[in-house]
């Protein structure tokens, strides 16, 4: 099936590098797929997909390798792209949302501006780990009064049950992982 082919596809070009960026974690770089125009150009095709799919009409991308998947994914179905951005850089009023680390907490931004009522948001990112980052985006765009469409996600690392701690956050929406 065309679904099984992008999945190899896209495997084949994410390299494994293991202890980094510390002893005992295995990285998942996807810098090959991205130098890889079949590559890239497949996953940007099928992640538009999915916005039509799920009747998105803004892409949400999270910092920083997000971006590179979503602002072409959203140019493709012709929808506007949102940056979620680490705290202290967006340069507009913001929301911001604290979530947990394995150690100490992080807090990520989005203008407070950005989304309008009844939006309909399909969040982009590359990798979905122990989903705080996903769960963190879709509070805030709930905050800034749009609706999830869904989740979309090149690759999901099942064993850290990101999915399950997305799910109340999720509230029905879909989670899709390539
Ligand atoms: C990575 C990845 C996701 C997040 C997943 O980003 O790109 O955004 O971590 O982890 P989680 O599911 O456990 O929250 P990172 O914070 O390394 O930022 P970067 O893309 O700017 O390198």
């Amino acid at each position: 099936a065309a679904a099984e082919e992008l999945r190899t596809l896209l495997l084949s070009r994410i390299q494994d590098v293991p202890d980094y960026p510390k002893p005992g974690v295995m990285f998942k770089d996807i810098t090959p797929l991205l130098a890889d125009a079949a590559a890239f150009g497949a996953l940007t095709e099928a992640l538009a997909e999915l916005c039509v799919r799920h009747r998105a009409d803004k892409v949400v991308g999270l910092e920083a390798r997000g971006f590179i998947l979503a602002a072409p994914a959203a140019v493709r179905a012709g929808i506007g792209f949102v940056p979620v951005r680490k705290a202290g850089k967006l340069p507009g009023a913001t929301l911001g949302q604290a979530y947990e680390l394995e150690y100490g907490t992080a807090e990520i931004e989005i203008h407070a501006d950005a989304l309008e009522p009844g939006d309909r948001v399909l969040v982009i990112d590359d990798v979905l780990a122990t989903g705080g980052t996903a769960e963190a985006s879709l509070r805030l765009i709930r905050r800034a009064g749009a609706q999830i469409a869904g989740v979309a996600v090149l690759l999901e690392l099942g064993f850290l049950d990101g999915r399950g701690r997305l799910l109340a956050a999720l509230d029905s929406a879909p989670l899709e992982a390539l």
